[in-house]
């Protein structure tokens, strides 16, 4: 049996790192194999992709932004998301494609003609099983950065580039609602992992 693929999403400072432990514990505890990965990265690739991506010392142009980023999950899916799920284990990618549209479509304004393409080229017509979408409003993700000391070359952007990618993430949400579940993440931590753990109902139901 094939295995089942979640992506977790959210803005810089959603608290989407905190939840995925849960996530995770969860399907410990429903006895499911499972295989924890980032983008960009989870490939040696990838990895050293993602050091230059996130290199504030390293400028690039958005489409050479938009481009590395689709090279990086292309190796991902071919080394890591395609064969676990072939081999019947769960996945869960700390970010995919939607990251892509949210910040370098909404955050940096790529045509997302260009971004369709992409994922076209890269993916074909594979999606994630379920997304969960971590939603807080741009002030409270900023004051969580913050508190981090070295803020990387996205989480240096302004105010105004977080509420593009945020504004894009729940068009995204309206536009999937079978595939995307919006969570919101100004809730408390246990109204956060209630709503997880109805999420992923569905999936569990099958298992
Ligand atoms: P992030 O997932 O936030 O990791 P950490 O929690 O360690 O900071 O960092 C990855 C950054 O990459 C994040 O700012 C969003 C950005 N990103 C894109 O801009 N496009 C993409 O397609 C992906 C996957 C990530």
């Amino acid at each position: 049996m094939k295995g089942k693929f979640i992506t977790v999403e959210g803005i810089d400072g959603a608290g989407k790192t905190t939840q995925l432990a849960w996530l995770a514990e969860i399907l410990q505890r429903h006895g499911i194999t499972y295989i924890v990965t980032r983008e960009p990265g989870g490939t040696v690739l990838g990895e050293q992709l993602r050091q230059l991506l996130l290199d504030k010392t390293v400028l690039m142009h958005a489409e050479t932004e938009a481009l590395l980023m689709f090279a990086a999950r292309r190796e991902h899916l071919d080394k890591v998301i395609l064969p676990v799920l072939a081999n019947g284990q769960w996945i869960i990618s700390d970010r995919f494609t939607d990251a892509s549209f949210a910040y370098q479509g909404g955050g940096r304004e790529l045509e997302n003609s260009k971004l369709v393409t992409l994922e076209q080229w890269v993916q074909g017509d594979l999606q994630p099983d379920l997304t969960l979408y971590f939603d807080v409003p741009v002030e409270l993700a900023q004051q969580r950065v913050k508190q981090v000391k070295h803020a990387d070359r996205f989480e240096q952007e302004q105010f105004d580039f977080f509420q593009r990618v945020r504004e894009a993430y729940l068009e995204r949400a309206n536009l999937y609602p079978q595939r995307i579940c919006r969570i919101d993440g100004g809730l408390s931590l246990e109204a956060v992992k209630i709503a997880v753990e109805q999420a992923l109902q569905p999936l569990l139901k099958h298992v």
